[in-house]
């Protein structure tokens, strides 16, 4: 293959015979947060990654499986404009200044995501021929194409279904390559390329080719990372909250002898738990004070507005856990009051580690609270029937090793941001 991605050395996940999760929820999850934050972007995410597979496809040099890693590329190809645009202001950044977000989206890709050689197409996805020209890379045809079919969206976006595609032939040799307009051509001579995107079928043709995918063990955390790393578009403390809730959890569960199976169920609950948190006014999240009656209506939303999107995504019990995260033994949680007879001990370890993920961080209204005070009040919760006894103890039992691990965690993730925002604001515009 001329320019197929692929990194073989792994093994792949599914291979551990405990495969909860399949390869393509990984990349729907992360689709999901990101739409959290901003749908529109994501959706001309979608249909640019849906024309780039028509043309990659009319080529004919790459396998079903590497159709399906440049899908992915392309629905995440805008990332970097989460943090660098205001996303109302699409055209702007997609047709004149595009550099901030290339960049962004370039030092995304390559801190976090599995592309390490191909990460460079987010620098070029907007360049024009004499800028190609002078590009020594090995992917620059993708990042051409890549450009030619974010650009069909932008027309699509701003003209409709009466867009002509063949009116982009003048540009031939300026803004587009002959190579590019080509492949669009043959592909839309094949399908109906703006039909389908007006009837919006491309959404489960695009789905479809994702079961191909195959990602390795080693991928998989690389696109939960990205997944993490994603909720800061919001606000870091989601990022920070969610990192330091997956690894008490982990080590809870560790301890107890959770089962494989039981830790991914867990581990995935965790990561989803508060993704629902990006769809609220994050003014009203952030005001210091306590919230009015009405407003934690609103806040206590965030569990389960998205519950029937994750239940189409992602296995039945993960969803289980992740929606009963403020729930307590005593039936006094929300949203089911359930009680602690009803929940597994998967349940109960994330309602304890949310709640002290909570309690160890400072909030806009209240400090962090130390470690004796979290003491009591977790002691208290067992006494009032909310905690479970046996999670408590472990955790009281490894408190500071736990706390210490998650304390690392979260100082690498900080870390990592600040360096990446450090590259970005020295390097701002010297790429092309
Ligand atoms: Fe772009
Ligand atoms: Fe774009
Ligand atoms: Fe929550």
């Amino acid at each position: 293959m001329e320019y197929g991605i692929r990194r073989w050395s792994s093994i792949f996940k599914g291979d551990m015979g405990m495969g909860q999760v399949r390869n393509k929820d990984i990349i729907l999850l992360l689709r999901q947060t990101l739409k959290s934050v901003d749908r529109l972007l994501m959706d001309h995410g979608s249909r640019t990654a849906y024309i780039l597979y028509k043309m990659l496809q009319e080529e004919g040099k790459l396998e079903i499986y590497e159709l399906a890693d440049y899908a992915v590329f392309a629905t995440f190809h805008d990332i970097g404009a989460y943090r660098t645009e205001e996303l109302e202001d699409m055209l702007n950044f997609e047709t004149k200044s595009f550099m901030p977000h290339s960049i962004y989206g370039y030092l995304f890709f390559k801190k976090w995501s599995p592309f390490t050689a191909e990460d460079k197409i987010l620098l070029y996805h907007h360049a024009n021929c004499e800028q190609y020209d002078k590009i020594n890379y090995a992917f620059k045809n993708i990042a051409s194409y890549l450009f030619l079919a974010d650009r069909m969206d932008i027309y699509y976006i701003t003209q409709g279904s009466s867009f002509d595609i063949y009116s982009l032939r003048k540009y031939e040799g300026t803004r587009y390559t002959k190579e590019a307009l080509d492949l669009l051509e043959k592909a839309d001579r094949k399908t109906n390329i703006l039909e389908k995107l007006a009837n919006e079928t491309y959404q489960t043709e695009l789905d479809q080719l994702l079961d191909y995918l195959v990602i390795s063990n080693e991928d998989e955390e690389k696109y939960i990372h990205m997944i993490v790393n994603s909720m800061r578009f919001r606000d870091q403390r989601y990022t920070v909250d969610t990192a330091v809730c997956m690894c008490i959890c982990e080590e809870i569960a560790t301890k107890m002898y959770l089962t494989e199976k039981q830790k991914e169920i867990l581990k995935y609950a965790a990561l989803i738990h508060d993704i629902g948190m990006l769809l609220l006014p994050q003014e009203m999240i952030n005001a210091p004070r306590k919230l009015t009656s009405d407003e934690m209506m609103t806040l206590e939303t965030h569990v389960e507005m998205l519950e029937p999107i994750f239940r189409k995504i992602l296995p039945g019990d993960i969803v289980d856990v992740a929606i009963t995260h403020h729930e307590n033994g005593a039936g006094s949680g929300y949203p089911k009051r359930i009680k602690a007879m009803d929940m597994n001990t998967s349940q109960r370890i994330l309602q304890v580690a949310d709640m002290v993920t909570s309690l160890s961080s400072k909030r806009t209204y209240r400090d962090a609270k130390d470690s004796k005070e979290i003491e009591t009040i977790l002691q208290e919760g067992v006494k009032a029937n909310r905690l479970s006894p046996e999670v408590v103890s472990v955790l009281l039992q490894n408190y500071d090793i736990i706390m210490a691990k998650a304390k690392k965690e979260k100082e690498q993730l900080i870390g990592t941001y600040a360096a990446l925002e450090k590259e970005y604001e020295q390097s701002s515009g010297t790429y092309l």
